[in-house]
Parts: structure tokens; C-alpha cells; sequence
């Protein structure tokens, strides 16, 4: 591609430097044949006046050899006397010849034009000589190579002229080509990225219709299966309201979700920075999850590690993404299982890290990377049956990164997994500039 631009540029130089060659040529040539028929004429007047003063007819073959040119005699009635490349007797009256005519009046006179007697065209001056005229005549084709040597000489000076031009032209076209290149990867990539994007949408809008279909369907197919009679079947109605009663629970946690994403996502969602002692977040987010760990039969304990360790967060949206880690652990463990939580100083000394381990039943590596995509779940089938959306690690995701830290997560099937985010221990002045590390990055 730099190729082909860079090619087109030399052609567009050359183009002009072509054009500009034969604008030069051009006017340098009919400059030049101007100049050079001026100087002739003259050279001609001077040689016809002094041929005049010395000539006899006799000589008149020597004259035209030493003038170059053909030499004519014409009386004062026209007649020609002499001719040296003609004879005289046979030439027709000459005194219709403009430059003739001229000269028969005492001024020296000139003409272009083919010789009626040998056919090609002349350059013809002729002087006043005694009672008549004196004519020389040189053949234009003479003229004519005299001017092709200037022109062709011109051409050549020029062309040198053009060649640091050239030479200047070939890093500069080099140099253009290259910064088109580096524009249209640009614009490739931003092409790509919005493609990207759309693709995301899409997705997000499929996937969504079909979170909410399902829980849909299942209200609808048991509320009409309920008016059609089961209703009045006592082994079957509350079972039947019990499923309407959790789908539509599911579709109040889906819609809340969503809600929660996209303030996130949309920076709608202020945050309130301030220091707080992180491990007395972790106890009050333990605190509300308690009861559902001791029905799961789940021992949940805080890890107390190094001290009192403060971090310069939201209290609401740590104790979101905290509790979202924790209803996972809780989910994805067997009973008898244990959930650990707690803090410890990030090795980045300017961060705290709060991590939730489990001893559940771990995660494939190769689905770690997607994990934190919205709606992306290891098991579907599992977690829709534990009400699951799929949408809470996204949540976590940007609650943490609109903190300006990150969330990290290791995990071994069958032994358990690790969940972690980092928070900056001060103020990264967020809450003023709005953070660029909180917009959408699944
Ligand atoms: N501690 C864990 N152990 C094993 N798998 C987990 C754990 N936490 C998350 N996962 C896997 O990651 C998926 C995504 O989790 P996420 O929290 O986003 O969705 P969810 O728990 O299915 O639904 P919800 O939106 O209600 O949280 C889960 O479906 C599950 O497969
Ligand atoms: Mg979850």
C-alpha cells in the first residue's frame, strides 16, 4: 500500500515536472526563433549593403558564397538582372516582392515566404542597390535546425535544473507515502474497534432478550396452567405459585442488575470517596451474608492479617462488590465448604487487596479470561437454576475499576477459587476527574 501511494506521488512529480519541460521548451523556442530571425535579418541588411557597394554582376556566384545565401540583382522596373542560383531571363518581374518593393523605395525590406522559383521556404531581405535593389535569401530550413540546436541545449539545462528536484522529491514522496499508512491503520483500527463495539451491543441486547424470555415463559405457562384449573388441585398449586414466585424474583434481580451496570457503565452512578477502614467493610458485608452461608451449612470467617488497613473507596459499592464475590463463593460451594475473606497490602505498596476464597468446586482456566464478561457463565444450566443472571463479576468489574483499582481471580477445580480486587489507599482524585478505567471494557 505505501507502495502504490508512493508510486503515485513520483508519477504526479514527474507528471508536473513533464509539463513544466514542455511549457519551457515551448516558449523557449519561439523566443528563441524570434531572436534568432531578428539577428539574421540584420546580419543580412549589413551583408546586402556592403555586397551592394562592391558588386558586379559577374561575381555574382562569390557574393552568395561569401554571403551565405542566395544572391538576386533586380533593376529599378523589377526586372531581375542576375540570380546566382537562377537564370535571370527566365525569373519572372520582381517587383511585386514586398521586401523588393521595399528596397526599390530606398528602405531595406524583408519577407518570409516559399520561393516561387525553387520551391522552399526563404528568409528574404533585400537593400537599396543603385538604381534598383539587392536581394538575399537563406532557406528557412536553415533557421529551423539553428533553432532546434538552442532549444534542444535549453532542454538539457533545464532537465539538470529539474534533477535536485527529483532527487528532493524521492525521501519527501517516501516520507508522504508512509504518514498515509499510518493513517489509514488508524482509521482500520478504529474501524475495527467500532465494529467491536457494535458487536458488544448486539450481544448485550440478544442476551438480554433472552434472560427475560425465559423467567417470562414460565410465569406465563404456570399462571395458565393455575387458571386452567390446577388452582383448585391442592398437590400443585403451591408448588406451581413457588415456580412463578422465583422466576419473578429472578427478573427482579435481572432488572436491577441491569440497572446497577449500566449507572456504572454510564458514570451515572456517583460514588462517595472517602477512608475507611477496609476490614470493617468486609465484617458488615459478612455480617448480611451470614444467614445464608449458615443454610448452606458454609463456614464463612474473616482472615485478620496486617493490621488496621485503610482504603480511599466507596463504603456502598465496596460492600456491593464484596457481597457479590461472597454470593458466589456461597453458590459455587458445596455445603460443608468454608468461604474465607479478607484484606491484606497489595504488593503495590500504594494499594489494598480484598480477596473472598472459597473451597467450591473451582473454575476451568479456560474460562477465566471471559469470566467478568456480561452474562457469561461457566455452567448456564447451574447457575440459571440458582437464579443467577450471569451479570454480577461484570458489576464487580466496574465497581472496582470506577475505583480506579482491578479484580483478579485464580481458581482450581475442585479445590476452590480465589476472587480479589484491588482499591488505592488515597486519593486519586476520581471523584473529580471521572474515571476514564470505569467505562465499558467487557
Ligand atoms: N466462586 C466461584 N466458584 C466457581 N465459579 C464461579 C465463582 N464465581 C463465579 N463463578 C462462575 O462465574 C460465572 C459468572 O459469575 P457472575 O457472578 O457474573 O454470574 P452469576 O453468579 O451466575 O449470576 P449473578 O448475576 O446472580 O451473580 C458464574 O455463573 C459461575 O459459573
Ligand atoms: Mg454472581
Amino acid at each position: 500500500m505505501t507502495g502504490r501511494i508512493y508510486l503515485k506521488l513520483m508519477a504526479a512529480v514527474l507528471g508536473v515536472l513533464i509539463v513544466a519541460l514542455a511549457s519551457v521548451d515551448f516558449f523557449a523556442s519561439r523566443v528563441a526563433e524570434a531572436s534568432y530571425l531578428d539577428t539574421l535579418e540584420r546580419e543580412m541588411t549589413d551583408k546586402g549593403r556592403l555586397i551592394a557597394r562592391t558588386f558586379r554582376a559577374d561575381s555574382i556566384r562569390d557574393a552568395a558564397g561569401a554571403a551565405r545565401g542566395r544572391v538576386t540583382l533586380i533593376a529599378r522596373d523589377g526586372r531581375v538582372l542576375a540570380d546566382s542560383e537562377a537564370s535571370a531571363d527566365q525569373m519572372e518581374n520582381h517587383r511585386g516582392r514586398a521586401e523588393v518593393d521595399a528596397a526599390l523605395n530606398g528602405a531595406p525590406g524583408s519577407a518570409r515566404r516559399k520561393s516561387a522559383t525553387v520551391g522552399v521556404d526563404f528568409l528574404y531581405v533585400a537593400v537599396p542597390a543603385g538604381e534598383g535593389a539587392l536581394r538575399l535569401a537563406v532557406p528557412l530550413s536553415e533557421i529551423d535546425s539553428q533553432v532546434d540546436a538552442i532549444r534542444r541545449r535549453m532542454l538539457a539545462a533545464t532537465a539538470i535544473a529539474f534533477l535536485p528536484v527529483l532527487l528532493l522529491t524521492l525521501p519527501l514522496a517516501r516520507f508522504i507515502a508512509r504518514r498515509f499508512r499510518q493513517l489509514e491503520l488508524s482509521l482500520e483500527c478504529e474501524h475495527t474497534e467500532l465494529e467491536r463495539v457494535e458487536q458488544v451491543r448486539k450481544d448485550f441486547v440478544i442476551n438480554v432478550s433472552h434472560e427475560l424470555r425465559t423467567p417470562l415463559a414460565s410465569i406465563q405457562g404456570y399462571t395458565e396452567t393455575l387458571l386452567d384449573g390446577a388452582i383448585d388441585d391442592p398437590n400443585h398449586n403451591v408448588r406451581f405459585l413457588t415456580i412463578i414466585r422465583q422466576n419473578a424474583e429472578r427478573l427482579a434481580n435481572l432488572t436491577s442488575d441491569l440497572l446497577t451496570l449500566s449507572r456504572v457503565e454510564l458514570k451515572q452512578q456517583r460514588f462517595q470517596f472517602a477512608s475507611y477502614d477496609i476490614g470493617k467493610l468486609i465484617e458488615a458485608a459478612a455480617d448480611s451474608m451470614k444467614p445464608l452461608a449458615a443454610k448452606k451449612d458454609i463456614g464463612l470467617s474473616i482472615e485478620h492479617g496486617d493490621g488496621t488497613l485503610e482504603a480511599f473507596c466507596d463504603s456502598e459499592a465496596v460492600n456491593q462488590v464484596v457481597t457479590n464475590l461472597t454470593d458466589n463463593a456461597l453458590k459455587y460451594t458445596p455445603s460443608g465448604g468454608s468461604v474465607t475473606m479478607g484484606a491484606r497490602r497489595a504488593p503495590n505498596q500504594n494499594m489494598v487487596e480484598v480477596f473472598v476464597r472459597d473451597t467450591g468446586i473451582g473454575i476451568p482456566v479456560g474460562e477465566l479470561p471471559r469470566l467478568f464478561e456480561r452474562f457469561y457463565r461457566v455452567d448456564k444450566a447451574r447457575s440459571r437454576e440458582m437464579g443467577g443472571t450471569g451479570l454480577g463479576l461484570s458489576i464487580v468489574k466496574h465497581l472496582v475499576r470506577s475505583q480506579g483499582g482491578d479484580v483478579r481471580v485464580t481458581s482450581e477445580i475442585g479445590r476452590g477459587s480465589e476472587f480479589s480486587f484491588t482499591l488505592p489507599v488515597e486519593d486519586l482524585g476520581l471523584s473529580e476527574q471521572g474515571d476514564i478505567r470505569g467505562q465499558l471494557t467487557v
